[in-house]
């Protein structure tokens, strides 16, 4: 396949208009002019060449809450939004604690899911054999707070060997779970969808992270800390960050506060909570400066009959892989950041923290997963062009620039100007 004419993102940060050449599921040249005739040709005229979307954090539903999401409808939200792999985490139903659970996982992708996919293995209290031997995964989720089920470690005392035993990436939802069952009580009977931001407060946040990097640093444990929401967190991060951490940021956190409750009400809500304004752009200088190190959606869909329960009846989560990377690139166009800058954060950055090799770049030898969006064209988030299956977004009717236009999958066609091949099969991620 030849990719002709597209403005075309080097790993240097510089755009190059050119052509791309591929060769089955690799990139093999990069050139001003490629000449060959036998390759199928698209013509990118006016569109830039990215490589494809990293999201290292997703909820998919399959299997067990297919009725909000499944694998299926999931990969091809993400092929629509640029989204050439994904890491999905653990509190599907049954809960992927175990080997069985996790291959069942891996063998439901390969049959049908458009993108690349890893799995998480979720930490439970009492499944550390389980977290040793697992195989293949991205890494071990615990969820200190905002639990799922068994899917809960919030002592310090049952962290402790989780931390201390095995070698592989921990990746924690940090919320100080004690905290949250008491503030529950404090403001028990209290139904506007706003005080989920008070009862799931920063300190909260702020006290999962800090004993999440205790015992990080006690260890010497590979620590990956997720959706990061307060600014406190990222301020005590810029103090204390060892080498051996990461943290992401979410489009949300990012760009919604807690006047979104104002305005879509419990479509806002989700773990941890919305913050104030203030909170957006201390995230937004963290992550400009390096502190936080890349994007993920924390896609997590419900219905819209379940979000209508009303609080706090309502679940928590809101869909994310087909706007994060219009919104990141239109931000890039505003001027808040550069699209070199999106493109390290939502794809570079996060292949290289999981240690998956050959992806998140435009160079010779990596895998053939990118994305032609169109930059010079802006279109409203509507609910009719979603594929999610829970069919909502809680930036409907922002109007963005960046959609993709093309999404290439290995190699494969997987998104093409609205339509989706169904096709194509992405493939399990290698983890170094
Ligand atoms: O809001 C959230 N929803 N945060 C999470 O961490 C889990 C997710 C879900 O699975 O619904």
């Amino acid at each position: 396949m030849l990719i002709h004419s597209a403005s075309i993102l080097l790993p240097n940060g510089d755009f190059f208009l050119g052509d791309v050449l591929l060769q089955g599921d690799k990139i093999v040249e990069i050139n001003s002019q490629i000449n060959s005739d036998d390759s199928t040709i698209i013509d990118a005229t006016g569109l830039t060449l990215l490589p494809g979307v990293f999201d290292p954090q997703v909820h998919f539903r399959e299997p067990g809450l297919e009725y909000k999401e499944d694998l299926f409808t999931a990969s091809c939200a993400c092929a629509a939004g640029g989204v050439t792999s994904f890491l999905e985490m653990p509190n599907t139903r049954p809960l992927t604690t175990t080997q069985a659970a996790l291959d069942d996982k891996l063998q439901r992708a390969a049959s049908k899911c458009l993108v690349n996919y890893g799995f998480f293995m979720g930490a439970t209290a009492e499944n550390l054999p389980d977290l040793i031997e697992a195989n293949p995964t991205c890494g071990i989720k615990i969820f200190m707070g905002s639990s799922h089920g068994a899917l809960l470690v919030s002592l310090e005392e049952e962290l402790e060997p989780i931390f201390a035993r095995g070698s592989r990436l921990i990746a924690v939802h940090a919320e100080d779970q004690p905290r949250i069952i008491q503030r529950r009580k404090e403001f028990a009977g209290i139904t506007t969808p706003s005080i989920h931001s008070q009862i799931q407060d920063e300190t909260a946040a702020l006290n999962a992270t800090k004993l999440a990097l205790k015992l990080s640093k006690k260890y010497q444990r590979r620590l990956h800390i997720l959706h990061l929401s307060t600014g406190i967190e990222a301020e005590f991060l810029r103090q204390d960050k060892p080498s051996w951490v990461t943290t992401e940021v979410t489009p949300q956190h990012l760009l919604l506060n807690i006047e979104a409750y104002e305005e879509i009400g419990t479509l806002a809500q989700m773990n941890p909570p919305l913050r104030s304004p203030e909170n957006n752009e201390i995230l937004w200088r963290a992550l400009l400066d390096g502190v936080i190190d890349f994007i993920a959606t924390d896609h997590a869909p419900h219905t819209l009959e379940e979000k209508a329960k009303g609080y706090p009846k309502s679940p928590s989560g809101m869909p994310g892989v087909e706007t994060s990377l219009p919104l990141m690139l239109t931000e890039a166009k505003k001027g808040r950041c550069s699209v070199a800058q999106v493109a390290n954060w939502m794809s570079t950055a996060p292949a290289k923290a999981y240690g998956v090799r050959n992806k998140g770049a435009i160079a010779p030898g990596f895998d053939a997963d990118l994305v032609l969006v169109d930059l010079n064209n802006y279109r409203p988030v509507s609910r009719d062009r979603l594929f999610t299956k829970c069919g909502w977004s809680p930036f409907e009717g922002w109007n963005l620039t960046g959609w993709p236009v093309y999404t290439i999958v290995g190699g494969q066609v997987a998104f093409e100007k609205g339509r989706l091949n169904t096709n194509v099969t992405g493939k399990a991620l290698i983890f170094e």
